[in-house]
């Protein structure tokens, strides 16, 4: 049996039948069909947030998002090294110069510290991620982004359900973008969010995503990043699991924190922030302890994730080559470990005893 660093969830399939009959008796396969409204409608419900639009990948949420903030080619952007490669491949794709901000070394978010010395008369924003769903220093940046007249846009592809003070955290920034790819705590198959302060951007985001089509006529250069009726059912299933999916994430979480916590580092969580036990990052001392504990879980058929590594401001196609020496020496030693629902406690034990021997 091969243990990966997550194992989709899949709900009960009686459930899922029971929505494919809708579409069959609907005939409405994609197009914002009324499975995607209702999406749209309980999950503005559960996370607490007004406008929302449910699109075909995290990836594509962003770029739509550079678009509505206003974003243009050769703008700076103001962004974090330390997360997955489609926060900064997002950012080349679109033309725009990613600008790399160094992060705290306690929270692995971008340090809000550093940020003043990189602004330029380029610069139109800043994208910060709330990496392993940690929340960033959401009032400092919305502080800087005021008195230099940027936008933010929140990539928060890890940051489903995570709450700022008794809020959602997308409460913040003018834009935020959630992923909703199969690994995700909360999943569509393939899937994202783009999430607005102000609703006429999600109205220009429903035509953007349909080609820039409105009243069957193009209006606006567009895109298509639709998403279909049966990535929304599963969204509908995982919905009614969610306390369940929680729950169980908490407490695989929680005994790997009760086993590790005098062995490892840990990412510091914001303490305004609450956990939603997405992902169970630690950090060894040095990277050779990390590829060694990787060789052996690997004997065992045991494969966690250096999520994340490399550092962006190191990678090859990017142009703007800056140190970033905080993010590299994490990068080099952060490990994720598996953490999905149905992880059993023997497995756990086996990586907590594998990851004891190696240090
Ligand atoms: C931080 C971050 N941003 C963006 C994405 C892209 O999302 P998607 O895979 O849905 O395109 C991911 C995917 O895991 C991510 O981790």
């Amino acid at each position: 049996m091969t243990i990966n660093v997550n194992k989709p969830y899949l709900p009960d399939i009686k459930k899922y039948q029971k929505y494919l009959e809708i579409i069959w008796k609907n005939h409405h396969l994609t197009n914002f069909g009324p499975l995607s409204r209702m999406l749209e409608e309980k999950l503005c419900e559960y996370l607490g947030i007004s406008n929302l639009l449910f699109v075909s990948n995290g990836t594509i949420a962003l770029q739509i998002a550079y678009k509505l903030a206003g974003l243009k080619k050769n703008d700076e952007v103001i962004t974090t090294p330390f997360s997955f490669v489609a926060t900064t491949g997002t950012l080349l794709w679109e033309g725009f110069n990613p600008i790399f901000c160094d992060i705290d070394s306690k929270n692995f978010c971008i340090d809000t510290n550093k940020i003043l010395p990189l602004l330029t008369p380029k610069t139109k924003a800043i994208l910060p991620v709330h990496v392993f769903g940690n929340a960033c220093e959401v009032e400092i940046l919305q502080t800087i982004a005021k008195n230099h007249n940027l936008k933010i846009i929140y990539d928060g592809a890890h940051a489903f359900g995570v709450n700022y003070k008794n809020k959602s955290i997308f409460e913040y920034g003018d834009l935020a973008t959630l992923s909703l790819h199969a690994t995700k705590i909360f999943h569509t198959v393939e899937g994202g969010l783009i999430i607005a302060k102000d609703p006429a951007m999600i109205d220009e985001a429903r035509k953007i995503i349909n080609f820039g089509l409105s009243d069957s006529f193009p209006q606006t250069l567009g895109i298509n990043a639709k998403n279909s009726e049966f990535h929304a059912a599963m969204g509908l299933c995982l919905l009614e699991d969610l306390d369940f999916i929680l729950q169980e994430r908490q407490r695989i979480w929680e005994y790997y924190y009760e086993h590790l916590k005098n062995d490892f580092v840990f990412q510091n969580l914001h303490q305004y922030s609450t956990n939603n036990y997405h992902y169970f990052p630690i950090l060894f001392q040095k990277e050779s302890t990390l590829l060694e504990s990787l060789s052996k879980l690997g004997d065992e058929n045991i494969f966690p994730r250096r999520y994340f590594y490399p550092s962006l401001n190191t990678l090859n196609f990017n142009p703007s080559k800056s140190s970033c020496t905080i993010s590299e020496d994490i990068s080099k030693r952060i490990l994720c470990l598996p953490m999905y629902v149905g992880l059993s406690q023997k497995i756990q034990d086996k990586i907590i005893e594998i990851l004891k021997k190696s240090i």
